[in-house]
């Protein structure tokens, strides 16, 4: 047990992770400027990529997609966004997003990374804030 605890230090699992979260960030300028990475934001050109991995394609409500996207259907995982990013425009021919696609590889898996994190939703708590603890009454 005190094993464990010493030798967790958030330090310790850095090198490889860091480079790439730094660069997916970095990446990311790319995309900013049309999305934000959780809902509620401003309305930018593109839809926000709250809750990403996982969500259905063309799904966020409100955002006025393209016939070629709404046309589509699967759930964003790593590789479907790996084949976007590359080439949004061979992927789904007549989609709307007018971004080149990068051609780096290690840079993609880098992008991909920092948005599984940055895009992952906040817990939502288990229990009501508002609602009293029945074991603690109000004196
Ligand atoms: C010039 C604006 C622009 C830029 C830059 C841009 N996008 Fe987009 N993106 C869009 C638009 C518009 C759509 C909707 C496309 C459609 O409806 O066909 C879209 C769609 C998407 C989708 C699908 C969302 C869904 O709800 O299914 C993802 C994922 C995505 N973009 C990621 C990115 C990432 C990551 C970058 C940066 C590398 C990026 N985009 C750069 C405008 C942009």
């Amino acid at each position: 047990m005190a094993v464990l605890l010493l030798t967790a230090p958030v330090a310790s699992a850095e090198p490889v992770a860091a480079v790439d979260e730094k660069r997916g960030r970095l990446l990311y300028l790319q995309c900013r400027a049309c999305h934000a990475l959780q809902p509620g934001g401003a309305a930018l050109a593109g839809p926000h990529l709250g809750g990403l991995l996982g969500r259905e394609v063309a799904s966020v409500p409100g955002f006025s997609y393209s016939a070629a996207l709404r046309a589509q259907s699967f759930r964003w995982d790593r590789a479907r966004l790996d084949r976007w990013l590359e080439a949004s425009g061979s992927m789904v021919p007549g989609n709307s997003m007018a971004f080149a696609g990068i051609t780096n590889a290690p840079d993609r898996a880098a992008l991909i990374a920092y948005l599984a994190a940055a895009t992952a939703l906040p817990a939502i708590p288990a229990a009501p804030v508002v609602a009293p603890m029945a074991s603690h009454p109000v004196p």
